[in-house]
């Protein structure tokens, strides 16, 4: 797929932008601060109706206005043209009709009633200077790039994880109360039998969440591992693993994923009752990153937790590639400067069938890759556009004075 104009109202730093976009690179040079970041945050808001660099919506509406409208128009590989649109209209205190944010989402003009329903209508893939902390922060950045893929892939995904949350909220609530009436009676028989209510529908629900991640992760292994190598140049030995409830092993049935974990929810209850909420399941499981057979976060260099997060997201697009036979578009956000000529070539020749979106400050970093190794100048012309960023104005750069 590829998008062809984006739409923007009171977004970050647009009052007000329409721009049309092209096959091939779309490179946005310009000065830092200037809204080059902000568009490519705008289009992949429009696959899941969240930032990757936010979650907080307030942050994307323009300082002093309250509301933002997000709409791009893309084309599927299939020829057909869609549109996504998401309307934001904060709070606003005093008025009794916004009292709540609302949020309001479009697919081709027509009102979505989930977020769960725009999963998988429009596909991008976002490399930012932010994704290093999917290595370096905490499981749960890990489990939300897991779980966004695999919404994508397959939208059923995220209401079982809506569920899941749902349930998890019940059980804790009830562990909670368990908790304040055994202090206060000594006596938990009766309510036993409520835990195992939602430990049945819990272990249900988390048996397919974590039968699919795994299922994902092995795929996302064997395709990151290629890339890794391709990326560098080096024999590096990238291998990924799902790390979830223990004595859950790969090549185990989904019913017998469901009674191992309704038996550790079991053995678990009166640990979780002392600690008020539930201590096991996919919402505590990590993704775990191994490098030459150590374990990356510790041992890693700056370098090499580069090339893996780029390895992860490469490998992200060609499962998406391959489970959806879209291609998905490419988001670049400053990437460009942190790459060595040798894989900023070997990165631009392995996502070449993609519409991608480039940032940079240089632009002669991007052009070089192109110039000297894929194309011949011939080429270049319909292969890339070219648009200035200046203080929330893009222009683009005719083709003869680049
Ligand atoms: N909610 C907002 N309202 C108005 N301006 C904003 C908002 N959020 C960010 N900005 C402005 O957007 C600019 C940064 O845009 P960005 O796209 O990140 O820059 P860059 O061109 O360096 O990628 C800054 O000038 C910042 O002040
Ligand atoms: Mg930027």
């Amino acid at each position: 797929m590829r998008v062809t104009k984006i739409e923007l109202k009171n977004f970050r730093n647009y009052s007000h932008l329409e721009q049309e976009f092209y096959p091939g690179a779309q490179i946005l040079y310009g000065k830092n601060a200037q809204g080059k970041t902000n568009i490519l945050e705008s289009i992949y808001l429009c696959t899941c109706a969240r930032s990757h660099r936010t979650g907080k919506d307030m942050e994307l509406v323009q300082q002093g206005k309250d509301d933002y409208d997000v709409k791009i128009i893309f084309i599927t590989d299939k020829g057909i043209e869609e549109e996504i649109r998401i309307h934001y209209l904060a709070a606003i205190s005093g008025d009794p009709l916004r009292v709540k944010p609302i949020r309001h989402i479009y697919h081709n003009g027509v009102r979505l009633e989930r977020v769960g329903d725009m999963m998988g209508l429009f596909n991008a893939v976002i490399f930012a200077p932010e994704d290093l902390q999917l290595i370096k922060d905490g499981p749960s950045a890990r489990r939300r790039f897991l779980d966004l893929l695999i919404s994508q892939l397959y939208p059923p995904y995220f209401k079982d994880l809506l569920q899941y949350q749902h349930l998890l909220t019940q059980r804790n609530n009830l562990l909670k109360q368990l908790r304040d009436d055994y202090a206060a009676e000594n006596n938990l028989t009766e309510y036993n039998l409520n835990l195992a209510v939602w430990d049945e529908q819990i272990a249900n629900c988390s048996a397919r969440i974590i039968s699919l991640r795994q299922e994902i992760v092995n795929e996302i292994d064997i395709l990151a591992n290629d890339a890794i190598s391709q990326i560098t140049g080096l024999k590096e030995e990238l291998r990924l693993r799902y790390k979830t409830v223990a004595s859950i092993s790969e090549n185990i049935t989904l019913d017998e994923v469901q009674e191992i974990m309704k038996n550790r929810l079991r053995e678990q209850a009166v640990d979780d009752i002392s600690k008020g909420y539930t201590g096991i399941g996919p919402h505590r499981d990590d993704l775990m990153f191994n490098l030459n057979g150590r374990e990356v976060r510790p041992f890693a260099s700056q370098g090499q937790q580069r090339s893996i997060v780029l390895s992860l997201k490469l490998a992200e697009l060609l499962l998406l590639r391959r489970r959806t036979g879209e291609s998905p578009v490419l988001l670049l956000d400053d990437v460009m400067s942190e790459l060595d000529s040798g894989r900023r070539f070997r990165l631009l020749q392995s996502i070449d069938k993609h519409q991608s979106f480039i940032t940079c400050t240089d632009l002669s970093q991007v052009l070089r890759g192109y110039v000297t190794e894929t194309y011949s100048p011939a080429d270049i012309v319909d292969d890339y556009s070219i648009f200035e960023v200046d203080r929330a104005t893009v222009t683009k750069v005719p083709p003869q004075t680049q």
